[in-house]
């Protein structure tokens, strides 16, 4: 029993004195693993592009500190993450839902959805170099549409999110021994689905609720918990966290 109350309270301060660097930390499934990490006792950075916003959560949950950057501007990410001496935990989730049929939309558009992710990535990766500390890890986002496309104009966003998974098996290998995982989260209640739908969230939302198998969707909690799972378990390596709520069966 007292070796079960020993561990609990381990698992509580599991991250004590790491810094969690969470890149679209000011909002949703950032902002809760923010929140869930600090309270695991990280010391945690939230970056977004809003400095405003950025400073005022900071100051409300007391994390170490805020950036502004667009993660599209190499330079905002190199100036967002150069005076860090050391980051034990990355944690990549800023994008944008990037929707536009590839015949329709324009390419710069389109682009976006690449340069929010993987060239964010790739621009934090070789920013941050040697003070990615080696028992640290790396975290992306991807998402269900990597492995259920639809033909609503998302083809190059699930493009985009399945080579965030490619990417990180890759970086795992080139940047052993630190871990490189991705969270492949199905839909989640988060700001994101009224910025891209406005008004049409509700009957969104309402239509997937019908048709997915839990009948839901999922919350920014049960989504954060999985990053903050994939940051400190020291086994997960070169993985895709699938969390979707079994939304990619239907
Ligand atoms: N919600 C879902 O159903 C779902 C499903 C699958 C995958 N995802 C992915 O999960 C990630 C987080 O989504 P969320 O639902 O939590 O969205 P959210 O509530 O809109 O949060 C997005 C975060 O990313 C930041 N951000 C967006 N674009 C940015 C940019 N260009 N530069 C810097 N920061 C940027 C936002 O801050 P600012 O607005 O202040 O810049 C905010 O902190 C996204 O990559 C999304 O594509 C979400």
């Amino acid at each position: 029993m007292s070796n079960q109350i020993q561990n609990t309270s381990a698992q509580q301060r599991e991250l004590a004195d790491k810094r969690v660097v969470i890149v679209g930390g000011t909002s949703g499934i950032g902002l809760s693993a923010a929140i869930q990490a600090k309270n695991k006792g990280a010391n945690v950075i939230i970056i977004g592009r809003n400095a405003d916003v950025a400073a005022q959560l900071t100051e409300k949950y007391g994390f170490e500190g805020w950036r502004a950057a667009d993660v599209t501007s190499e330079i905002e990410v190199e100036t967002a993450l150069r005076d860090f001496p050391v980051v034990d935990h990355l944690v990549m989730l800023a994008g944008s839902f990037v929707a536009g049929k590839v015949r329709e939309a324009e390419v710069g558009y389109l682009r976006r959805a690449f340069d929010e992710r993987i060239w964010a990535a790739v621009t934090a990766i070789r920013t941050l170099g040697d003070r990615l500390s080696k028992d640290g890890s790396v975290t992306f986002v991807s998402g269900v549409l990597a492995d259920r496309p639809n033909a609503y104009g998302t083809a190059v966003l699930a493009a985009a999110s399945a080579a965030m998974e490619a990417f990180a098996r890759g970086l795992a290998l080139e940047i052993a021994p630190v871990r490189v995982n991705t969270l492949s989260p199905g839909p989640i209640d988060t700001p994101l689905l009224s910025k891209t739908l406005g008004d049409g969230r509700d009957a969104f939302v309402e239509s997937l609720n019908a048709t997915l198998p839990l009948k839901r969707i999922g919350t920014v909690d049960e989504a954060a918990a999985g990053v903050v799972f994939l940051i400190t378990n020291g086994f997960m390596n070169g993985a895709t966290l699938h969390l979707d709520g079994g939304a990619a069966l239907v």
